[in-house]
């Protein structure tokens, strides 16, 4: 019997137009990964745990991991980005859903309690909650586990400490590192995520000043999408070689205090903590906007932000006026949050295709090596990579060409040369 603790059930009808508008844009997960796991049930009697942000995209994953025959348990990977119709659309499949839009710290926990309690085979993480609360929480179950994903770069960092520190007891598959998802999700999603974010502040990008901290994978497509809607973008880097990149594209590069001097809008997405100081609230420019999107909300200092100002106003739904002492306003969006998953509907289905289909891949590969995986972090398989992007073509109608053996022979060998 399907367990679930949701917001509303009767909200299932507008869950299930968006997970059809889902798939029609997630070929590879949605149907060809999916007709052959129909067919081949290779997940057959197998629990699968997912702490996910519960979106349509993250629902045509579920479908897919069901269609393999898993049952299959979700809980949020983030307390504002569930959307509730698709979690009531899923709980009517036949999914386990412990999630809803706006939970608790507390209330987050439980739910991630509540899918460990149904005792999964394999864990898919996204931020590394579900399975650090696994190895506090159910040292039966982590020995037990057959193996766990991670779906993001903070999650991937952690599990990295933890695997350096002797603590990490289960094969863990870093599917962040994946080319066909940090070059795609990572630069590509976030990028226009944040542009979809600010939409609804009715804001002009161009001729802006925007500070984009950070300039990795996200970051990177972020400061491209503003430069290409006509903002002036400065980037604020702790890595002089990705300083150094960023200068070579053509962006400026200034330390934090002295970008956000003129900043109109302020995007992070660094994996690092209080990118912003303290020290630094009375340089923000009056009417600035703040978004972070990268994984946890410790990017921009809200709480010591909100200490400070004098007044709170919420202007509308999750962007909050902070009025300081100075009489300042700026707008902070979705408390600090990831803004693309709260304000707008997270990344394109589109680039989730690939995500989940290395999701739903690596899924398989799990249960075909059961036993064999050892503890630790286990690179993603080159041709699980390959294939998505080779599925991904071709749900796209493009071909490529082939290394013949004699090129594949001059490209692997040292005989020829001058
Ligand atoms: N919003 C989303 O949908 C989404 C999607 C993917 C990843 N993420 C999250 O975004 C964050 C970044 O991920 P990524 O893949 O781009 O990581 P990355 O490692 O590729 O890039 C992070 C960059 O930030 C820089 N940095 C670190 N601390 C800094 C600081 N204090 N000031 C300025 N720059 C600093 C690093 O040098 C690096 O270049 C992570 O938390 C990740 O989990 C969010």
């Amino acid at each position: 019997m399907v367990k679930f603790k949701i917001k509303d059930e009767s909200l299932a009808e507008e869950g299930f137009d968006a997970l059809y508008i889902a798939e029609r844009k997630m070929p590879v997960t949605g149907k060809i990964i999916r007709e052959r796991f129909e067919k081949e049930k290779p997940l057959k009697n197998i629990l699968i745990a997912g702490c996910l942000h519960i979106t349509k995209e993250t629902g045509v994953l579920a479908r897919t991991l069901k269609a393999a025959g898993a049952e299959v348990a979700l809980c949020g990977s983030n307390p504002l980005s569930t959307q509730d119709d698709v979690a009531a659309a899923l709980v009517k499949e036949g999914i386990n859903v412990f999630a809803w839009h706006g939970n608790t710290n507390e209330e987050f926990y439980e739910n991630i309690r509540s899918c460990l309690d149904l005792k999964p085979n394999i864990l898919i993480d996204d931020g590394a909650d579900l399975i650090v609360t696994a190895h506090k929480e159910y040292p039966d179950l982590i020995q037990s586990i057959y193996g766990a994903q991670e779906e993001t770069t903070t999650g991937v960092k952690r599990f990295i400490a933890m695997e350096e520190r002797g603590l990490l007891k289960v094969p863990l598959i870093p599917v962040n590192n994946a080319k066909c998802k940090n070059q795609f999700d990572n630069e590509l999603g976030t990028g226009q995520g944040i542009i979809s974010a600010i939409y609804g502040m009715h804001v002009l990008f161009a001729g802006k000043n925007v500070v984009v901290a950070g300039y990795g994978h996200c970051s990177s497509g972020m400061a491209l999408r503003a430069r290409g809607l006509g903002s002036n973008v400065t980037i604020t880097e702790v890595d002089p070689i990705k300083a150094l990149k960023a200068k070579f594209a053509g962006y400026n590069v200034a330390p934090i205090s002295e970008a956000i001097k003129n900043a109109d809008m302020i995007f992070t997405a660094t994996g690092c903590k209080n990118v912003i100081k303290k020290s630094d609230f009375e340089n923000l420019k009056d009417g600035v906007i703040l978004a972070n999107l990268g994984h946890f909300d410790v990017e921009i200092p809200t709480n010591e932000l909100k200490e400070y100002a004098v007044s709170i106003k919420t202007v509308r739904k999750d962007v909050e006026e902070l009025t300081f002492p100075s009489g300042k306003k700026i707008y902070l969006l979705a408390q600090g949050r990831l803004a693309n998953l709260v304000l707008a509907e997270g990344h394109p289905s589109e680039i989730m295709d690939m995500s989940f289909a290395l999701q739903s891949l690596i899924s398989e590969y799990i249960i075909k090596n059961k036993g064999q995986l050892k503890p630790g972090i286990i690179p993603v398989p080159e041709e699980i990579d390959n294939e998505v992007g080779f599925l991904k073509l071709k749900s796209m109608n493009i071909e490529i060409d082939k290394l013949t053996d004699e090129q594949y022979n001059y490209i692997h060998g040292f005989e020829e040369g001058t």
